[in-house]
């Protein structure tokens, strides 16, 4: 396809030539350029200006899409999502509403556990199935780059199933993916603790799947009743030796001292951050200092879900971090994986402007999958994934008008994919 888009009220993300990643102030700049065009040829962005400069396109040659009172921007880019599972926890829902905590619906064999069992029994083309089916839900909603994480197959077998239909969902995803082994999510009752059951992911589980081409990265949930910083630590050494970076759940519930950890050790991203002390922030920062930094990664959807404290975003982008956001996208803390819904409760209740959260959700999101090469920004030469929105009077609608649908048309590789 060869498109001209004109007349968008504001060019989210445009950078001739993008930066990685958007740290503390200047996410505040993430550019909007007002009143401009855009062209697509193929699959990629070839170009774009202010209407001053449009190009003039012989008629024929190129579809003219007009964008009158519409911005255009690019794709969610969703870094951590747990999209491949086997059941629905609304059960778990209830008892929840009925009083019960996480914790405590997980100590009595549900959570992380309950999602393993029916997992273990789905067939391998079933679980394939039913998480494409979700996948192009989520396309349909203006992702356009998604992480996924195995994790509740806590066996060889099922933790290979879940990696392998990762691997089939990115063969066949109309977005780029990114397959990450969360070896270390919850002990199965067959181990005595946690301890031995690192040893097999390890021994047994890592090498193998790595061989096999099913790692890009790994991940462990660090926290009190799952993953000590012990286990933690042995799980990100075995995969750097392998070459494999990591990206972990830490600070859900507690400070274990995994952001420190991760951040010595080269994490790409520490996720959660539920709560987080100034000593975190202070190795954050450090890590900024090497060029590519230990992202933060915040999950909104999960606090609403659960109503546990949000990340303090603010303070993270005051302290000058590379903030990203995702949905967490899994059937027990985000049963949902609106990225739009992420980044009004960015604004809602994490104190982001607007731009902040959009720049979090795009460009700091590719970063945080190594995909800024890629997506993430308006720039010539990455993937024309990106969406153009309702007509609005600016970017502060979306969440202020927070029942409002935002994305109107999907985009994805030049194509329109809805709308
Ligand atoms: O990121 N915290 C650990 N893992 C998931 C939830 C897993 C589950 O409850 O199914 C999360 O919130
Ligand atoms: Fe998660």
């Amino acid at each position: 396809m060869r498109a001209l888009f004109k007349d968008i009220k504001g060019l989210v993300g445009c950078y001739e030539n993008s930066p990685n990643f958007v740290a503390g102030e200047n996410m505040k700049n993430f550019p909007v350029l007002k009143n401009a065009w855009m062209e697509v040829v193929g699959e990629k962005i070839i170009g774009f200006g202010s209407m001053s400069t449009c190009p003039k396109v012989p008629s024929g040659k190129a579809q003219i899409i007009s964008c009158t009172n519409r911005y255009i921007i690019p794709s969610w880019c969703d870094s951590h999502s747990h999209l491949v599972y086997a059941n629905d926890r609304a059960g778990e829902f209830l008892d929840r509403l009925r009083g019960l905590s996480y914790e405590e619906i997980a100590a009595k064999g549900g959570g992380i556990l309950n999602s393993a069992r029916a997992l273990q029994k789905l067939p391998e083309d079933d679980l394939f199935d039913c998480s494409l089916d979700r996948l192009l839900e989520i396309v349909k909603l203006g992702v356009g780059a998604l992480e996924i994480k195995s994790g509740y197959g806590l066996t060889l077998k099922a933790e290979r199933k879940m990696l392998r239909v990762i691997k089939r969902l990115k063969q066949v995803s109309p977005i780029p993916i990114r397959a990450t082994f969360l070896g270390c999510h919850a002990v199965p009752a067959e181990f005595n603790n946690s301890s031995d059951y690192t040893d097999h992911v390890i021994s047994d589980m890592l090498p193998q799947f790595v061989s096999e081409g099913l790692v890009d990265y790994v991940d462990a949930f660090c926290e009190t009743g799952y993953f000590s910083k012990e286990d933690v630590t042995r799980l990100i050494d075995a995969a750097s030796k392998l070459k494999i970076k990591c990206k972990v759940h830490v600070n859900q519930f507690n400070i274990l001292g995994g952001v420190k950890l991760c951040v010595n050790r080269g994490a790409l991203s520490v996720d959660h951050l539920e709560i987080i002390d100034d000593a975190d922030i202070a190795a954050l920062k450090e890590s900024l200092t090497s060029g590519s930094p230990t992202f933060p990664v915040a999950l909104p959807l999960c606090s609403h879900f659960l109503s546990l404290p949000y990340t303090p975003g603010r303070k993270l982008v005051d302290a000058g971090l590379p903030l990203a956001l995702a949905t967490d996208q899994n059937p027990g803390t985000s049963p949902s994986g609106d990225m739009t819904e992420v980044v009004r409760l960015g604004s809602l209740k994490m104190g982001l402007e607007p731009i902040e959260a959009i720049a979090a959700a795009t460009l700091n999101g590719a970063a945080a999958m190594e995909l800024e090469d890629k997506v993430g920004s308006i720039t010539p030469g990455k993937l024309a994934n990106f969406f153009v929105t309702r007509e609005m009077s600016g970017l502060e609608e979306i969440p202020y008008r927070f029942n409002d649908v935002v994305v109107d048309k999907v985009y994805v590789n030049g194509e329109l994919w809805v709308g």
